[in-house]
């Protein structure tokens, strides 16, 4: 019966959100579509609580290369790019800035986690011209299935599966399966088996 009712809810969210996700699709036709994504997810983030989420979800549930409807995305998460993926079972906590990536099934991010889109946004090796003028590279992060993020952490390489990152660590190498890393930056800890 519960799961009955989440079903219908859910598609009550992408009927609500409609009207915006369409308004979304026409722009996208005719302008950057990640500054536009980026725009769209900046207005939605601020719908407060589980309704909130749910809406979220509405929306991105169309407009994301792809997204789960079993999720939860909480409260000012923002999201730069369509391209990316989130498996059923995430949990997305406030005021996270998420990037380019694909996050697998049943991860949890605390608050204000940035997954960046790598670390190489911006190219610095020409020192006569200015930084933003360099051009860059965005990079996919993947953050392995059932891998829990704690709190204030910045992730900028790929996390393997069944990981822990602690609380307020930078992750700027990749983290093998099963590993809890944690720090600045963050060095493994110890293996969970
Ligand atoms: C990583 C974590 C799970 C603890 O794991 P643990 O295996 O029990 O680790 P321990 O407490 O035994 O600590 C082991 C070492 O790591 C260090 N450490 C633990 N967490 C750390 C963190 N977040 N940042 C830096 N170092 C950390 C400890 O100081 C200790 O160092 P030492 O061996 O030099 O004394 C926990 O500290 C953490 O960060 N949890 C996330 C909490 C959170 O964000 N919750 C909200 C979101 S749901």
């Amino acid at each position: 019966m519960k799961l009955t009712i989440k079903i219908i809810v859910r598609y009550v969210s992408v009927i609500i959100m409609l009207p915006l996700t369409l308004l979304y699709l026409i722009l996208k036709s005719f302008m950057d579509s990640d500054a536009l994504f980026s725009s769209f997810s900046q207005l939605i983030s601020l719908l407060p609580g589980q309704v909130g989420s749910y809406l979220r979800i509405g929306f991105y549930r169309i407009t994301m290369l792809s997204c789960h409807p079993n999720i939860v995305i909480s409260f000012a998460t923002l999201f730069s790019q369509c391209d990316t993926e989130i498996g059923e079972g995430v949990y997305i906590g406030p005021q996270s800035n998420i990037g380019k990536c694909k996050i697998e099934p049943n991860c949890l991010l605390g608050s204000g986690v940035h997954v960046m889109s790598g670390k190489f946004q911006h190219f610095f090796s020409d020192l006569d011209t200015p930084i933003k003028e360099q051009g860059g590279k965005y990079t996919q992060i993947t953050i392995g299935e059932d891998s829990w993020i704690g709190n204030g952490a910045l992730i900028m390489a790929n996390i393997g599966r069944h990981c822990i990152i602690g609380a307020g660590s930078v992750v700027i190498d990749d983290v093998e399966d099963y590993s809890i890393v944690a720090g600045n930056p963050a060095k493994l800890i110890k293996k969970r088996r």
